[in-house]
This record gives C-alpha cells, sequence and structure tokens, in this order.
C-alpha cells in the first residue's frame, strides 16, 4: 500500500495454520481465496488478515457505485474508523451488553418495531427529489445511481438506534453473526465470548457497548445540554453523531461514488471549490432519521428540505452569508478530511452569534446544528493540501408550504 510503511510480523503456526492456508492459497489464485472457507472461519481469517494489513479497503477499483451498506463482517472498514474511535473498542468484552434498541430484519419487509421509525426508499426518493428546479445546478438524480439500501443478503440487516443521537443505524450482518447476535439477545452467548475482532467492530456499530452507554437517564441530559445550548448560542455542537463503522461505511460509499464519476463541481455558491450530490441516498437517510433528534432539540418542528454531499477543495472559500428559506436549519455533517483532522485542527466553520464570531471546529464524525437563516455563517479558505468532505442537511417549519429543493 502506496501509504503504509512496510510490516514484518510472525505468523504463528500451528494457532494461525488457517491464515497461513488462506495466504497461500490467495498468492497462487490472485485472488483472495476467502471463499474456500466456511462462515465463521472465514470471518476469523479475514479479521486476523485485516489486523495484519494483509486485506485492506478497495480504494482504488473505480467500478460501479454500489447501494449503501455497512457491512458488520468486513474488517477492512476498521481503516477507515478514526483512530480515536478505534481505541475505546478493545477490551475483554466483560462489561459489555447488547445495546436494548437492535432491530434484526430478516425479510425485504422492515419489521413491525420499526414501522413508523425508519423510512427507506422509494419513500425517500419520491418526496425529495420530485420538485427542483429553482436552481440550474440542482437535477435529479445521475443514471444508474443506487436508490435505497438494496436487497437483504444471505443474513441480516441490523437497524442499531445510536444511544444518544437517536438514529436507526443500518448493518449487514452475514448468517453466522446475525445468528450470534440472537443468541446473545436470548441469553445463550456471553459478547466476551466473541473473538476480539469481530467485538470491536460491534462496539463501534453500537451493538453491544458498557450498560452505563444505553442508559436513557443519561441521553435526557446530554438533550437538554443541547437545548441549553442553542438558547445561549444559537448553535450545537453534536459530537460522535453517528457510530465509528457507520462514519467508517459513509466515508467508503462517498469515496466510492467520487471515483465513480457521480460527484459534481459547484459553479455557484463556492465557485470551482467544492463538488457533490444532491439528495443521495444515504444523506436523505441520514437527514430523515436526525429530524427526530432535531424535534427535540429546537422549538418549533421541523421537517427535511433537502440535502447535499460535498468535498471541499484545497483554497474552497464560503463567503460570508444566511442562507434562503428552505434552510431554515441546518446541519453540517464532517464526514472526510485528507489530511486527517481532528476538533482541534479541522477546517472552522465562523458563526456570527450576537457581537462574537464562533470557530466551530469539527472532527470526523462530528456535526453542527444552527439556523442558516438567522446565524450569518463563512468558511475562511481551505489551507493547500487540504480536502474536507460533509454531508449538509437542511430543514424547514414543519408548516413550511415553499419548495423543498
Ligand atoms: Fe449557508
Amino acid at each position: 500500500m502506496a501509504n503504509r510503511p512496510y510490516a514484518r510480523f510472525r505468523i504463528d503456526v500451528p494457532k494461525d495454520l488457517a491464515l497461513v492456508r488462506w495466504l497461500l492459497g490467495a498468492l497462487a489464485q490472485g485472488s483472495s481465496g476467502a471463499g474456500e472457507l466456511d462462515g465463521d472461519a472465514s470471518l476469523a481469517v479475514l479479521s486476523a488478515a485485516a489486523e495484519k494489513g494483509l486485506v485492506v479497503t478497495n480504494e482504488t477499483d473505480p467500478g460501479e457505485a454500489a447501494p449503501f451498506a455497512c457491512d458488520l463482517d468486513d474488517p477492512t472498514l476498521l481503516d477507515l474508523v478514526p483512530e480515536a474511535s478505534r481505541a475505546g473498542s478493545a477490551g475483554d468484552g466483560a462489561d459489555l451488553v447488547l445495546n436494548p434498541a437492535c432491530v434484526v430484519q430478516a425479510e425485504d419487509t422492515l419489521p413491525p418495531a420499526l414501522v413508523g421509525r425508519v423510512r427507506v426508499d422509494p419513500s425517500l426518493r419520491a418526496r425529495t427529489l420530485s420538485d427542483d428546479p429553482v436552481r440550474n445546478h440542482v437535477r435529479t438524480p445521475l443514471a444508474g445511481l443506487p436508490q435505497g439500501l438494496g436487497p437483504l443478503r444471505d443474513g441480516a440487516r441490523v437497524w442499531v438506534q445510536h444511544p444518544v443521537m437517536g438514529l436507526w443505524q443500518p448493518f449487514e450482518a452475514s448468517t453466522p453473526l446475525a445468528h450470534r447476535l440472537r443468541r446473545i439477545a436470548d441469553g445463550e452467548l456471553a459478547p466476551a465470548c466473541l473473538p476480539a475482532a469481530v467485538r470491536a467492530r460491534l462496539v463501534l456499530a453500537h451493538v453491544l457497548g458498557p450498560p452505563a452507554s444505553f442508559d436513557g437517564a443519561a441521553r435526557e441530559a446530554r438533550l437538554a445540554a443541547m437545548r441549553a445550548s442553542l438558547a445561549k448560542d444559537g448553535v450545537v455542537v453534536l459530537r460522535s453523531l453517528v457510530s465509528p463503522l457507520l462514519l467508517a461505511a459513509l466515508r467508503k460509499h462517498y469515496r466510492g461514488l467520487e471515483r465513480a464519476g457521480y460527484l459534481e463541481t459547484d459553479r455557484a455558491q463556492v465557485k470551482d471549490g467544492r463538488d457533490g450530490i444532491y439528495c443521495e441516498f444515504a444523506g436523505l437517510l441520514l437527514q430523515d432519521q436526525l429530524a427526530r433528534l432535531i424535534n427535540r432539540i429546537v422549538p418549533t418542528p421541523v421537517k427535511p428540505s433537502y440535502c447535499w454531499f460535498f468535498k471541499y477543495r484545497p483554497s474552497a472559500v464560503l463567503w460570508r452569508h444566511t442562507d434562503r428559506a428552505q434552510n431554515r436549519w441546518n446541519v453540517s455533517f464532517a464526514v472526510d478530511a485528507h489530511p486527517h483532522m481532528d476538533e482541534s485542527s479541522a477546517w472552522p466553520l465562523f458563526m456570527q452569534v450576537g457581537d462574537e464570531a464562533h470557530a466551530i471546529r469539527l472532527g470526523a464524525g462530528d456535526a453542527v446544528l444552527y439556523s442558516g437563516t438567522e446565524t450569518p455563517h463563512w468558511r475562511n479558505p481551505l489551507p493547500a493540501g487540504q480536502t474536507a468532505s460533509m454531508c449538509l442537511l437542511h430543514y424547514v417549519d414543519e408548516h413550511f408550504t415553499g419548495s423543498l429543493g
């Protein structure tokens, strides 16, 4: 890998015999060879191979854009999880429990527990993309762009509620993993008995966590603090808006859309300074799920208007402005940055609150909520050599009757 130093490691035979067999097979065949292994063995071997850097996320194959998916069995997603989050997922698993808001979907239709809580294609697409055409750079989806989450694969889709933000996050699980999750739910399997690499991914997905992380009172206290922040400063920073594993999948997804040529260059507001995609499914899903959170924070009910994913180029500038009515409330969600930036070094979004200019810095996975129509905001030039990618999710008052585009 161009961005990784060479590393030496020992393979312990016979403990790692399966890994050796896989590696020899892959070298002989010029492919992963993982298909020769059965379910559980395949998971363990791929995890071990990923840990040693023998398999990595495929970021070079332009290929076709795939439907958004966050695969709980994919060890290479760890490469895209911010390092600070990865460190927190270690441990022996003794203190872990299953997220009580975890619903397994085994068929194409949503389970009853999710009806009214989760909306997926086609309702999201029909609602948001049906009217545009106020601005000429807003257009209908490009041919071949995947809509929706795609059909269920062999295993199951696991919907997991964020313990603080409340959004329902979809994950794909293989049949063996879905079976393990059911056994954990039934009390037949302790999380500590899972392979460490699998357990770590489940923690990063919010499927497992310490009991205190699922405490409803703590969640209500965080929401109260968010409301207080909005009332005092006109802005709320939402740290870790989605689970680290979902963030990794979003990064992979949007990098894939860019490679497949789906991002178009902004010729208007940030002229030639950013490339983006309008009302794409993953953004719509996030926007729809976050509406519930925003309605717990802002004083009057809202509904989604439109959304963008944008990747900002070096030197991009966002001049000081306030937004049109479709941006009554904005969420800017930091998905990706190159090089990696944490919350102390990230490209700041400035906001004028009273006499003061606030600099909001978002680490990967953080977001900010503010009123686009009331709060002047801007960004100074993005330094040379840096890019920053974010989802911009917009909301209007519930009774707003204008165009949502
Ligand atoms: Fe704006």
